[in-house]
């Protein structure tokens, strides 16, 4: 069982898709008993709310459902529950390590490295269009498949 935990700052944009897609590529393989999946803010102004309706749109256009998820703040107990969790940038990698308690047995990455090898952000879409969400859902799908089969390879 791997636990997976997305994060990026308001868990309306990005970390809604980053999740969304990991799950799709998780359940199309039919791995779904082998992964919790879940994804949060570091901040908590959008907490209780859906998805922005730019991701939720981008994320249907191509037949993937993220309108039912709630965005929640990140929280100390994330860190004994998740074994890896993933910033969308780094800033958000930069918080995340700030809350993060001593005891804690996940490891943080940054989302594109730990998915594609390349350390770069997923770009803030909030204040963009619907462009920026489409690069959005692109980067994240692309990374979603190559962490599935990052998690799934047999140790050598
Ligand atoms: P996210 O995008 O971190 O990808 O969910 C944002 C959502 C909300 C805000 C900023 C970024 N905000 O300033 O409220």
């Amino acid at each position: 069982m791997r636990s997976v935990l997305f994060v990026c700052l308001g868990n309306i944009c990005r970390s809604p898709l980053a999740e969304g897609l990991f799950r799709h590529h998780v359940e199309t393989a039919g791995l779904s008993d082998r992964f919790t999946i879940d994804s949060a803010g570091t901040g908590n102004w959008h907490k209780g709310e859906p998805p922005d309706r730019r991701s939720i749109a981008v994320a249907a256009r191509y037949g993937v459902a993220i309108h039912e998820q709630c965005a929640r703040q990140l929280h100390a107990d994330d860190f004994h529950r998740f074994d890896l969790i993933l910033g969308l940038d780094r800033d958000n990698v930069r918080n995340i390590r700030t809350l993060m308690p001593d005891d804690a047995t996940a490891t943080v990455a940054l989302y594109l490295d730990e998915a594609l090898g390349i350390s770069k952000d997923v770009p803030d879409p909030y204040y963009g269009d619907a462009r920026d969400f489409e690069t959005v859902y692109n980067l994240c799908d692309k990374a979603s498949v190559a962490l599935l089969a990052k998690l799934t390879k047999p140790a050598p």
